[in-house]
């Protein structure tokens, strides 16, 4: 027996993640693995254009392969008012083109054979005649004079430009940056990289044309919204739509949209009355499904004479794809952009977003994210860095002077955002202390003198994760609580339904920690049960680092709700009065009289077999929590880079990362979480884009060309943490699962643009390869 086993498992314990057993062992079960009875397999065929005019198309030659049971086109979709759909932001998307193919990748037409290699086959023998347009691959393309219209199947849209949206006070930083000593631009550009989760996206559709219920296995995020929107976008009644998310494979906001693969599956299943599969591949993964990023980026930073910043002025272009598809807050267009004054005390700020459509796969999920704060922080820590660089200041200690102090808090920011609990001046220590930084600076300094190029990189980030609070938060109207039901079954053993859904963050784990806090059943006694919509309560999903701040609270309600009527049944198997008894994890004792108590496990039983007069039987609720505020976590990255002049290359020699989520469930699991972000981080830094060239071609489709990192690439991270729990979070908890992916591309690029500051080079956009940063030393005369 291992020694985690004896443990009771609350929270603080770095218990072992109880689904890794089956992980371990290959006995995971995802979508792939599902064969049901009779099932079909669908295979998409996907415009080699970006942008073209579909003149026709001949099915007969694909249709008389064998095994093909149907060809679909968006004009069969057409017939059914499904060839488009709206997206979460409230725009439509084409299901199967039928006008025009907006971008490479885009699904034109779909096949349904009896095995996956006729589906393929059969495919490849549809004959579409395209003509073909200029296609736009930029903000600046979309906004080009002449450019052509790329949405002209919408009624009333006359050029590219989808949204403008402005936050702050626009005067009040007008007038702080007049007045203003200095002030420090930044311009860059945060490249479309893509989540490529392990498992790609898939689903199979089973409708069964006895009942009409419509049973969809899919890798969904958000299983419970993913059936509203069914119900919406079909007309079927939704108690007849049952959406069942297994082992999801990863999914960094990938798996949060609806694909229309899964509309044209269910509706092919509805059509033959047969299971219908469809499992992307990877390329189609890569290019065709939820892209992340594609900010264009500006900001200035207003400073007076000593160095304190008065002032922030942000623009940003976003590069939206054919269809605005972001997932995010319909109050907030420019998602969770509003964060970008970051850790600092900055008086006034003022925020302008534009949205553009291109000729790319629809962009903007939240890849590791809360919509868009990655964005906004990597701006922010990039400018305060060549704010001190220009300043001739030392980066920590401009931070220092800048910081929201620990008394502020809860702070209000410039853009309006009440910030809950933060101490990032600690944060900052802790990582400066483990880093050696003041050692660590004369030596970068002597081997400067020797012409070695080297650099120290900071970024002290504030994250804002945990969406909701319903009140200011939805997806397409839906308020973003979340909810765990819990049921202790008569040996005291107890089943947790959750409406988030895990892809890997280890939930079978912490939410059943939560539960033996608060109720005392140990954590290996607590099945956690999420994903299908017809046994697990309404819930928005897992994406935003939302679980630990929503469903994670919602636990801990629903095990306190319980914990009262334990009470009530302690009094009773105790014969004493309910105010008589104290409560200890895992049982009732009357006070002064430690030895007369019962259990939780003693309760329960009673709870089905010797209950007070009138009480009701068993031991379960559901609790629906709404969350007053977003949650903040935070913290430093520091990292150390040496660059080599002859072909600069760079190599991380250190990275430190300190991080506050407040009260930790399981640190071991929040390690794990910090690792993966900080590894991501690296791939995104340094590693990994998804570009396009002037035909709109998607370069980077593959795992040739989009570059991922492991374990040979990234630097050893040294770990470090402090603990400022929220104050409205019921344990104390903020979310973590995204903070390392949000904070650390920033630390990376500081820390090369700290290393060739003496050159005078300001910016080198991500991903920092090593011939960029070769050619930019070049054009400073510097390489070898
Ligand atoms: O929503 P998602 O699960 O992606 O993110 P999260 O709430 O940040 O949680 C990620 C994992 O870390 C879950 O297993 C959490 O329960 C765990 N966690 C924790 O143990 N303590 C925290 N303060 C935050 C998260």
């Amino acid at each position: 027996m291992s020694s985690t086993m004896h443990m009771h498992g609350g929270i603080g314990e770095s218990i072992k993640r109880k689904e890794d057993g089956r992980f371990l062992r290959g006995k995971g079960n995802y979508v792939d693995d599902f064969v049901l009875p009779g099932m079909l397999h669908m295979s998409i065929l996907r415009s080699p254009h970006a942008h073209a005019r579909i003149k026709s198309i001949d099915t007969s030659a694909a249709g008389a392969k064998p095994g093909v049971i149907a060809v679909v086109t968006g004009e069969l979709m057409a017939q059914h008012k499904l060839a488009w759909m709206p997206t979460l932001s409230g725009d439509t998307q084409a299901v199967l083109a039928t006008d025009k193919v907006r971008f490479q990748g885009q699904e034109v037409a779909a096949v349904i054979a009896e095995t996956k290699v006729q589906a393929e086959d059969a495919r490849d023998a549809i004959v579409v005649d395209y003509d073909v347009l200029p296609a736009v691959i930029s903000p600046d393309g979309a906004k080009a004079a002449g450019a052509p219209l790329i949405r002209d199947e919408k009624e009333g849209q006359k050029d590219n430009h989808i949204y403008h949206w402005e936050s702050g006070d626009k005067a009040k930083t007008q007038a702080a940056f007049a007045k203003a000593a200095k002030v420090v631009r930044l311009h860059t550009f945060y490249p479309r990289c893509h989540p490529a989760p392990l498992e790609t996206c898939g689903c199979i559709a089973d409708v069964n044309p006895a009942t009409g219920k419509a049973t969809i296995y899919m890798t969904s995020q958000a299983p419970h919204a993913i059936r509203t929107v069914f119900a919406l976008v079909t007309g079927l009644p939704e108690q007849n739509i049952r959406i069942i998310s297994p082992d999801i494979g990863g999914g960094f906001g990938n798996k949060v949209p609806v694909y229309p693969g899964y509309v044209v599956a269910t509706a092919a299943s509805l059509l033959i009355g047969r299971p219908v599969k469809w499992i992307e591949d990877r390329n189609e993964n890569l290019i065709s499904t939820g892209f992340a990023r594609d900010f264009h980026m500006t900001g200035d930073l207003a400073l007076d004479e000593k160095g304190k910043m008065t002032a922030l002025r942000v623009h940003l272009d976003s590069d939206n794809g054919a269809f605005f598809s972001d997932a995010q807050p319909t109050k907030f267009k420019a998602g969770l952009f509003h964060i970008v004054t970051g850790s600092y005390d900055i008086p006034t700020a003022h925020v302008t977003a534009d949205g553009y459509y291109t000729n790319k796969a629809p962009g903007g999920v939240a890849y590791r994210c809360s919509f868009r704060v990655t964005e906004a922080s990597y701006l922010i820590e990039r400018l305060v860095t060549n704010a001190a660089i220009e300043l001739g200041l030392d980066q920590a200690e401009f931070r220092m002077n800048n910081f929201i102090q620990p008394e502020q808090f809860p702070y209000t920011s410039a853009t309006g955002w009440v910030y809950d609990s933060g101490d990032y001046p600690k944060a900052m220590n802790v990582a400066l202390e483990k880093l050696g930084y003041d050692e660590l600076r004369k030596d970068v300094e002597a081997r400067r003198k020797k012409g070695e190029v080297t650099g120290i990189g900071i970024a002290s980030f504030t994250e804002v994760v945990g969406a909701g609070h319903g009140a200011e938060f939805d997806i397409l109207g839906l308020r973003m609580f979340d909810s765990a039901e819990l049921r202790v079954h008569p040996t005291g053993k107890a089943m947790l339904r959750m409406g988030v859904k895990s892809q890997g963050q280890g939930h079978e784990t912490t939410f059943a920690q939560i539960v033996a806090e608060e109720l005392g059943i140990p954590a290996s006694d607590v099945a956690v049960e999420e994903g299908d919509t017809d046994t697990a309560p309404y819930g928005l999903g897992t994406y935003a680092s939302r679980s630990t701040p929503v469903a994670g609270a919602a636990t801990a309600m629903v095990s306190r709700k319980l914990r009262e009527k334990a009470r009530k049944l302690a009094a009773h198997l105790l014969e004493a009065a309910e105010e008589d008894l104290e409560w200890e994890r895992g049982k009732f004792f009357v006070k002064g009289s430690p030895d007369r108590f019962k259990t939780i496990q003693d309760i329960a039983f009673a709870a089905y077999t010797n209950l007070p007069e009138g009480m009701e039987a068993g031991l379960e609720g559901v609790h629906y929590y709404d969350p007053p505020n977003m949650t903040y976590p935070f913290g430093t990255y520091a990292v150390v880079v040496d660059i080599d002049k002859g072909t600069g290359q760079v190599k991380v020699k250190r990275m430190v990362a300190v991080d506050d989520c407040g009260v930790r469930i399981n640190p071991m699991i929040v390690e794990g979480q910090i690792h993966g972000g900080l590894t991501e981080g690296y791939g995104i830094a340094f590693m990994e884009l998804i570009t396009f060239d002037s035909e709109g071609n998607c370069i980077g489709s593959n795992f040739m060309d989009y570059l991922l990192p492991t374990a040979w690439e990234t630097p050893k991270f040294e770990m470090g943490e402090t603990t400022t729990p929220s104050p409205h979070h019921p344990l104390g908890a903020k979310g973590v699962g995204e903070s390392a992916t949000v904070g650390s591309p920033a630390a990376y690029v500081n820390a090369v643009i700290d290393a060739l500051s003496p050159y005078g080079i300001t910016n080198i956009d991500m991903p920092v390869t090593s011939d960029k940063v070769w050619a930019a030393l070049r054009s400073k005369g510097v390489t070898e």
